[in-house]
């Protein structure tokens, strides 16, 4: 594989195509996903620049599967991506956090092999507030028969994709994905609207600097999870207490502590017996991300990558980032500590 620096003038799609170039038998089709996805987070990117100015902050009025209510720059954010995809011939059918069920290929457009499963905009909380938000996607082969894909396709545990990534829309926008071969970061030159590597091959430090989680839920914990922050806390273990970070948006505290080190828990508590966050869409492709970097994503009690997924919006605990911490809390919530 080519090495590149920081400094070389390397559009993200030159980088996708070298990368292809390593598999002979490679069709084009992931490819042209990635390519796809680019040019969607840049249409997203443009809109969440200027959602003060256009009437497309605030909710939308309407609830989405989640019971959440819908942010406008959430459906449009899912608008954007699902027309950008639904007929480029790559995919089969579309999951997002936005749409209770699978969203398939329209008729008379060509169906592909991979499934696309995405959170279009992560941290909705905070599109008002100007902090930063995210998409997240993550890809996977399809596995049944017949033209269109199934639930079957999206049901698949997180160590069968073949690509996964997120956005940033943060000080600048930044793109950051992996097939399996490392994991990239670009950022968007809005002068010339092209994603330019900026960072190669990113890797997590073992040992974290932040500590993201929100301790309101405290009093709902497991005493296992309570001992984890205190050692996290530097209270108990003699460990170095951890910079608390967090902003509300898993992309942006996710995005820190890969590139500075650290550990994001969103952990199981009593009135969220399996967590908050999803699955398919925010855990798996994120995991997928950090473990090509050199990190860990866990349950707590298993290897993210390794959950069989039951339903399409499934939430897990989660545990994810540098390496010591992450292995801490296995250890800790398996009361090895
Ligand atoms: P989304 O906006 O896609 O629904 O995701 C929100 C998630 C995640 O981004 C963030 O880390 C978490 O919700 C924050 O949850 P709390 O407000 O409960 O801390
Ligand atoms: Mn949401
Ligand atoms: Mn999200
Ligand atoms: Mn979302």
């Amino acid at each position: 594989m080519v090495r590149h620096t920081a400094t070389s003038v390397v559009t993200i799609e030159r980088f996708i195509i070298e990368q292809e170039r390593q598999f002979p038998e490679a069709t084009g089709e992931l490819s042209g996903i990635l390519y796809d996805i680019a040019l969607a987070a840049k249409m997203i990117a443009n809109k969440v620049r200027s959602a003060g100015l256009a009437d497309i902050l605030g909710a939308q009025g309407t609830d989405n599967v989640q019971g959440e209510a819908q942010q406008k720059l959430d459906v449009l954010s899912n608008e954007i991506i699902v027309k950008a995809m639904d007929h480029g011939g790559r995919l089969c059918a579309m999951a997002s956090e936005e749409e209770p069920d699978i969203i398939p290929i329209p008729e008379g457009f060509r169906c592909g092999k991979y499934v696309l499963l995405f959170d279009p905009l992560d941290g909705s909380s905070n599109i008002d507030v100007n902090v930063p938000v995210g998409t997240i996607f993550s890809v996977m082969r399809k596995i049944t028969n017949g033209r269109h894909g199934t639930l079957e396709d999206m049901l698949q545990p997180g160590r069968r994709q073949v690509a996964a990534g997120y956005v940033i829309y943060g000080s600048s926008t930044m793109l950051v994905y992996t097939t399996g071969q490392g994991a990239h970061g670009f950022t968007l030159d809005p002068s010339i609207g092209e994603f330019l590597l900026s960072h190669p091959d990113i890797k997590i430090p073992n040992t974290g600097k932040f500590l993201s989680v929100n301790d309101s839920y405290e009093q709902h914990w497991s005493d296992e999870v309570k001992t984890l922050m205190r050692h996290y806390r530097g209270l108990e273990g003699g460990s170095k207490p951890l910079s608390v970070r967090y902003v509300g948006s898993l992309v942006a505290d996710f995005h820190r502590n890969l590139l500075a080190g650290g550990v994001f828990a969103y952990p199981a508590h009593a009135k969220s017996p399996k967590g908050k966050l999803r699955l398919l869409y925010e855990a798996n492709p994120l995991a997928f991300i950090v473990e090509q970097a050199g990190g860990c994503a866990s349950t707590g009690h298993c290897r993210i990558l390794d959950v069989q997924p039951e339903e399409l919006h499934e939430r897990t605990p989660l545990y994810i980032g540098s390496k010591h911490e992450v292995e801490l809390a296995n250890d800790i919530l398996a009361g090895n500590v």
